[in-house]
């Protein structure tokens, strides 16, 4: 069974993500205003990643017996000044999910509740990841700098990017 703390802090945790999803949604959104397909591909597979992390935590709150609450979502911001202007965006947030979840990692440790700690392994693991791929894009597109070869070249690269559902991710 959860503790009221952290069912409320993995709940807390679900709308974050779901915020995750919608903030990509409005980058993928201005991607194709900026005709940028192959990064607005991109950023699709980023909303269906973080879909899926709210999932992971929704299901763990119930196999835990607790309660999931779902509360009103932010609305994210419309436009951004350039495609590297969005993906610095994507990395700095990703740092802030980060610290969320070492705080709730930080939580489980207080509540003595070791089920949640081990679970939460897996996004200790997967913000590692979330943090490099937009940071991977970042440099990039850095490296193109304003010339438009480049970031077609890169706009390019990024389409070629497919979604891994979580069964053939965990193996399970
Ligand atoms: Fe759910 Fe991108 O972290």
């Amino acid at each position: 069974m959860l503790s009221p703390r952290m069912e409320e802090a993995l709940n807390k945790q679900i709308n974050a993500e779901l915020h995750s999803a919608y903030i990509y949604l409005a980058m993928a959104a201005d991607l194709e205003e900026k005709n940028l397909p192959g990064a607005s591909s991109w950023m699709k597979m980023q909303v269906q990643e973080e879909l899926m992390h709210a999932r992971k935590f929704f299901d763990y709150i119930n196999e835990r017996q607790g309660r999931v609450t779902l509360e009103a979502i932010e609305a994210p911001p419309g436009s951004w000044e350039s495609i590297l202007a969005i993906f610095e965006a994507a990395y700095k947030h990703e740092v802030y999910i980060s610290g969320r979840i070492n705080d709730l990692v930080e939580l489980s440790r207080e509540e003595k509740d070791n089920a949640t700690y081990n679970f939460l392994q897996w996004f200790v693991s997967e913000q590692v990841e979330e943090e490099s791929s937009t940071d991977a894009v970042v440099q990039k597109l850095k490296l193109v700098g304003d010339h438009g070869h480049g970031i077609f070249m890169v706009n390019q690269e990024l389409g070629a990017r497919v979604f891994t559902p979580p069964a053939a991710e965990t193996g399970v």
